[in-house]
């Protein structure tokens, strides 16, 4: 039997959110992986340590026992030196939405100007910027236009580190070769679909995100990026669950569910074009030496056998429904 084993596999960008659907999901993100980081776009934002330190609690409670380390995320606003001295150690970075752009991002940023003394303060106090990168131009273009944003923060705080989070182009793959301090992620889906697949023939609701799949060239890109190892390219799958009824309807919500499928998806499609070498470095070995963080030694294995992805997760439907793919998890 063909096996293959990742060394703690880390998800650089995870929507867990509350309540059942924190039950729900938690756990199959808490099984495959060592760790994650996660996103702060709540009902109500995780802007304070303490709402932080119960959306934690909440995340503890909901993984049981699995070894998986939740690095927790701010919502960008504002926040004083002493907000941010006393949040540093619970955090892995702030999360910057501009506003209104997706879920839950009312109370994002509008203007970059005004909150120009937050980021020098995360400069100086090495604390990474995670950027969902979208200007709210026409949809297809709405990252090539907040590239320019990229470059203005990349340059005018050269020692932040900047995450572009799901990334989704071919220009945004090139910028992060002019900036020394630019990163990013990418998700599965993305590497997987482009446009066509969303609204090409009979609308997709379940394969609908921010930011939108892009086209093949674009898609070409992100993937000779991540099949190549490139250093500064992580795996992020932001798996965003929302229940059928929120997908399946008029209104459809953003978010592909992708979690539970994505190590045997990404095994699969990395060994297809000939790259499982490079997956390690993709999936925890970039984000260790980007982040400087080391996850609890977990190792997951793989065995070439037939698995289908179940139709439904609860109430959430995932990526790849009903698909057979070729990898699995055991245990899984
Ligand atoms: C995310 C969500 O549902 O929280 N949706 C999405 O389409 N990716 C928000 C986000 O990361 O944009
Ligand atoms: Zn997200």
């Amino acid at each position: 039997m063909t096996r293959f084993t990742l060394s703690s596999p880390l998800d650089m960008h995870l929507h867990l959110r509350e309540g059942d659907m924190l039950e729900l999901v938690a756990p199959l993100s808490a099984r495959p992986f060592a760790g994650a980081v996660v996103m702060p776009n709540l009902v109500e934002p995780v802007n304070s340590r303490d709402k932080l330190v119960r959306y934690r609690e909440a995340i503890y409670d909901a993984i049981g026992d699995e070894l998986f380390i939740p690095w927790m995320t701010l919502f960008f606003r504002n926040y004083s030196e002493a907000e941010l001295a006393e949040v540093k150690d619970d955090i892995i970075g702030v999360k910057l939405y501009p506003a209104g752009i997706t879920t839950n991002s009312e109370a994002g940023v509008s203007n970059l100007h005004d909150i120009e003394s937050t980021l020098t303060l995360m400069q100086e106090m090495h604390i990474p910027l995670l950027v969902h990168g979208e200007s709210s131009g026409f949809v297809l273009d709405r990252e090539k236009e907040f590239l320019e944003v990229y470059a203005q923060l990349a340059k005018a705080y050269p020692q932040l580190t900047i995450i572009m989070e799901h990334i989704t182009t071919r220009d945004a793959v090139e910028l992060l070769d002019q900036y020394e301090n630019l990163y990013a992620t990418i998700t599965l889906h993305h590497l997987l679909i482009t446009l066509n697949d969303v609204a090409g023939g009979l609308l997709a609701p379940h394969l609908f995100c921010k930011p939108i799949a892009k086209r093949p060239e674009d898609r070409d890109a992100l993937a000779q990026a991540a099949l190549s190892g490139h250093p500064k390219v992580m795996f992020g799958s932001d798996s965003a669950p929302h229940p059928v009824h929120k997908k399946e309807c008029s209104g459809c919500a953003a978010g592909v569910f992708t979690a539970p499928l994505a190590l045997p998806m990404l095994t699969g499609w990395f060994e297809q074009h000939g790259a499982l070498d490079n997956l390690q470095d993709f999936i925890s070995g970039n984000a260790q030496r980007i982040y400087k963080i080391t996850p609890p030694e977990k190792i997951i294995t793989l065995v070439k056998e037939p698995w289908q992805v179940p139709g439904k997760y609860g109430n959430v439907v995932p990526f790849a429904a009903g698909q057979e793919l070729p990898w699995r998890m055991i245990n899984q």
